[in-house]
């Protein structure tokens, strides 16, 4: 297993991630928040948010993208190309810490398979009209910290349940 793998989005109330390949909206403050939790970390995501991202994500980390189509892209020393989860499992060994970072494929991906310890989303307060959702039904039973409001947006940290919370819960 990874040592630590977190996940990182923001999302409508229903749950709107995206429109067209892009965000549906721009909120520089969440933007610098995002930058602030990432760090130089390793991110993980799907193809279609690597193509939707400025350059700059891509120069001073390294990012794992999933795409069954790797020799699409051009080889780079900070871009590793998978094309599964059990290429990307794989990689275990070469990394401590990484934020899953979407879109809404990998986010399901990697919340279905339980790979993710805690998931930082951001919830917007406007509501807007989008093709990609994130899958909040599968963040519901997760315990959750406000970390940071403003009027556009509430910044919460879902931990995953524990097996001894989800024992008791179930008892
Ligand atoms: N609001 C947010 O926080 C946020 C965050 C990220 C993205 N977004 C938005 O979300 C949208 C993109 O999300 P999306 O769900 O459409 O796409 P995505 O998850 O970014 O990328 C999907 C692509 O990933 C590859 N892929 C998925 N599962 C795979 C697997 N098991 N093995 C190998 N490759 C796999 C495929 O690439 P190939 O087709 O090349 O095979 C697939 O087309 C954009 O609008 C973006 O702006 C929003």
């Amino acid at each position: 297993m990874f040592k630590r793998i977190l996940g990182i989005g923001a999302c409508d109330e229903k749950g709107v991630l995206g429109k067209n390949g892009t965000l549906p909206w721009y909120y520089p403050e969440d933007l610098k928040h995002f930058q602030s939790i990432i760090g130089d970390t390793p991110l993980v995501m799907g193809r279609k948010t690597f193509l939707s991202m400025p350059r700059h994500y891509f120069t001073k980390r390294v990012s794992i993208i999933f795409t069954h189509s790797p020799h699409q892209f051009d080889p780079s020393p900070n871009l590793i190309f998978v094309t599964s989860l059990a290429e990307f499992l794989s990689l275990e060994q070469q990394f401590n810490e990484l934020y899953v970072i979407g879109g809404a494929q990998i986010y399901n991906l990697f919340l279905k398979e339980n790979l993710i310890q805690e998931f930082i989303l951001t919830k917007i307060k406007k509501s807007y009209e989008g093709d990609v959702f994130f899958p909040l039904s599968l963040l519901s039973d997760w315990p959750r910290l406000k970390e940071d409001e403003t009027d556009s947006f509430s910044i919460y940290r879902y931990l995953k349940p524990s097996k001894i919370a989800y024992a008791d819960k179930n008892a």
